[in-house]
C-alpha cells in the first residue's frame, strides 16, 4: 500500500527503512515521506513507531497481533 502519494513511499519501504534509521527524521531524509503536502505524516509515523516498537521488544508483537510483525521476520 502506498502511503506518501508525493514521493511513492509504500508501507513496505518505510518498515524497512525504520529498522536502518535512528529516528523518524532520518526517514524522511532518506526516503522524502512526509516532506511534500504532509497528509502522510501521521500514518507514516505511525507505521514507523510501531516497527521501531517491535523491533526495540520482539516479543510485543506476537501478544498485540501487530500487522507490521511479519517485516521482522
Ligand atoms: S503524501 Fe506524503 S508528502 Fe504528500
Amino acid at each position: 500500500m502506498i502511503v506518501c502519494v508525493c514521493h511513492r513511499i509504500s508501507h513496505r519501504e518505510i518498515e524497512r527503512h525504520a529498522l536502518a534509521c535512528d529516528n523518524f527524521d532520518e526517514l524522511q531524509l532518506n526516503t522524502g515521506v512526509a516532506t511534500g503536502c504532509g497528509r502522510c505524516g501521521d500514518c507514516a509515523r505511525s507505521v514507523f513507531d510501531e516497527v521501531r516498537q517491535i523491533s526495540v521488544c520482539p516479543g510485543a508483537a506476537r501478544g498485540a497481533g501487530l500487522q507490521h510483525a511479519v517485516a521482522l521476520a
